[in-house]
């Protein structure tokens, strides 16, 4: 793991009275430093060396510095955002060259405006945090966003966001109106001042590109007051595969208030042996007497009952999936993380059935040694996201995929020689499964980030082409629109970072 070469660590308001912090030291090391030459020269009166030395301590200290200077250059310090801090690459925290954490923790406030459906929720806060609010309001309100209650909003919400109201609502970037950016110049700028194309831009293309996303205006959306849930494993020798293939047939096609998604795992069956598990996770706008029938209807092969199924509300089921099923809602406030796993991830999108015969070689690769900790997870499209455009959002993935899939594999210690053996698992399978997903590109999920997909050259100069290599996976072809935004609004590309959009320089270089 690469380690922060900067530990300031500040909310975002107290960044200007870094200044005044710096002065304080430096009047102490000033004097130091004064004491110490006039200590080794030979003439020790410090007020005559003081006449000849110039900090930032004297107001003539910038104007004697740049007298001569005829090549200005950049200090190349990165500043790096983080909400929730939950970058699977770690963007917000972690760099290989100097730079600054602006923290958003503190910047939490949400404000619900029950009676226009709309809430403001600053970028520091969680998406629990935003459960939390809406369900202190009203009981049939609700906001399509994450699983995961310890998400932050800032990252979430401009990279895309999505839940088990996927198919329902969209995406959580689909349902954002307006939002507060600072921007380069340090102008505070809100929907009708930043214009459509940066508004556009920061819907799913990624706020750390454009500037620090202070808040965002959202719609809240209408769900009933009672929902129902289940989870059903099913193993091999519980016919999973037939039941897996069926569910790509049907899972995008299903009413939306009808959400199934499913877990790969590996598992033991009751006799002992090692064998592969399917969980079917579902959300279903309405009450059991109508689920059950239309899951008997569309997958039968599941063997649904009646027993399987709980009637919930939203904010319950939001408690039920995060796994903490029957706990007060308080839990949603919580900041803690509940496990301390270190993962990788990469994600794909299916457009045709995976083939039955395929699944054999993922389970075989899910008997290996390292795969004791993987899992897939396909996450069914279709509904709303049918009838988005490709080019509504920056994110791109909409009529055409069946599902998408999360790659994950998770381990606990081991040190560096277990993450390399663990990332060559992932990076196995994620080759194996090269020629049952999208390709020309191979789609991704910009907020299940993944480096491996490519980088910018995060020293200096990086190009275009560089980043189409990764950025056409991420956003197809609105990566153009994307780099047209970067470049009118952040042309000297201080917001940078390893997967960050490139501005499109002037000056070319050679192979650009
Ligand atoms: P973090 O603070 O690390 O930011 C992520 C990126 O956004 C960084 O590049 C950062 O600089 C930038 N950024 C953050 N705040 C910004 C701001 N205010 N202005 C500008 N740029 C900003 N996704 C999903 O769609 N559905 C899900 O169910 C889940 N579940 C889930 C569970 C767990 C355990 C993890 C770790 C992650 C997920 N995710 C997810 C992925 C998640 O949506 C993604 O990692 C988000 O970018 C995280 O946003 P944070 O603000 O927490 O991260």
């Amino acid at each position: 793991m690469k380690s922060p070469c900067s530990s300031t660590i500040f909310p975002l308001f107290s960044f200007l009275l870094l200044s005044s912090f710096q002065t304080v030291i430096l009047a102490d090391s000033y004097q130091n430093f004064l004491q110490c030459l006039s200590f080794h020269s030979e003439n020790n009166d410090t007020s005559n060396i003081s006449q000849v030395i110039y900090t930032q301590h004297n107001s003539s200290f910038s104007s004697i510095l740049e007298f001569s200077i005829r090549n200005f250059r950049k200090h190349g310090i990165q500043i790096r955002i983080r909400s929730g801090g939950h970058d699977y690459e770690a963007l917000s925290y972690v760099s290989d060259v100097p730079f600054v954490i602006l923290d958003l923790i503190t910047l939490s406030e949400i404000s619900i405006d029950g009676e226009n459906k709309t809430a403001w929720v600053q970028s520091g806060a969680t998406i629990g945090q935003l459960y939390y609010r809406i369900a202190e309001k009203s009981k049939t309100l609700a906001f399509p966003a994450g699983v995961c209650p310890t998400v932050g909003v800032g990252g979430h919400l401009s990279g895309g966001g999505y839940g088990f109201l996927l198919r329902k609502f969209g995406l959580a970037a689909d349902n954002v109106v307006d939002a507060l950016l600072i921007d380069v110049k340090g102008q505070l700028l809100d929907r009708k001042s930043m214009g459509e194309d940066l508004f556009w831009a920061i819907r799913g293309g990624g706020g750390a590109s454009f500037g620090v996303i202070l808040a965002w205006k959202i719609n809240l959306v209408t769900v009933p007051s009672t929902l129902t849930v289940f989870t059903v494993h099913r193993t091999l020798e519980q016919n999973a595969t037939k039941i897996v293939d069926k569910w790509q047939y049907v899972a995008d096609k299903l009413p939306e208030d009808l959400y199934i998604r499913l877990f790969l795992t590996r598992s033991n069956s009751s006799s002992g042996r090692t064998t592969i598990r399917a969980t079917f996770e579902c959300l279903f706008l309405g009450g059991v007497d109508f689920l059950v029938p239309l899951m008997q209807q569309s997958l039968p092969e599941l063997g649904l009952e009646k027993s399987d199924c709980i009637e919930m509300s939203w904010i319950n089921s939001i408690l039920y999936f995060a796994g903490f099923q029957g706990e007060s809602m308080d839990v949603l406030l919580s900041r803690t993380p509940t496990s301390f796993y270190t993962f990788k991830a990469k994600s794909d999108y299916v457009k045709e059935p995976i083939p039955e015969t395929a699944f054999e070689g993922i389970y075989e690769r899910f008997y290996e040694q390292e795969a004791e900790g993987a899992v897939m997870i396909f996450i069914p499209y279709g509904g709303i996201m049918n009838e988005i455009s490709e080019s509504e959002t920056p994110f791109p993935h909409r009529a055409g995929n069946i599902y998408k899939i999360q790659h994950l594999v998770y381990w606990q210690g081991g040190g560096d020689e277990a993450a390399e053996r663990q990332i060559n698992w992932i990076r196995r399978l994620y080759s194996y499964m090269a020629s049952f997903v999208s390709k020309n590109p191979r789609a991704a999920y910009m907020n299940y980030r993944d480096l491996d997909i490519g980088t910018n050259n995060n020293k200096g100069y990086t190009s275009f082409k560089q980043g189409s290599v990764w950025g056409f996976k991420y956003f197809k072809s609105n990566f153009n629109r994307l780099v047209h935004v970067k470049t009118m609004v952040d042309p000297g590309n201080f917001f940078r970072n390893e997967q960050s959009i490139p501005p499109l320089y002037s000056r070319k270089k050679k192979g650009d």
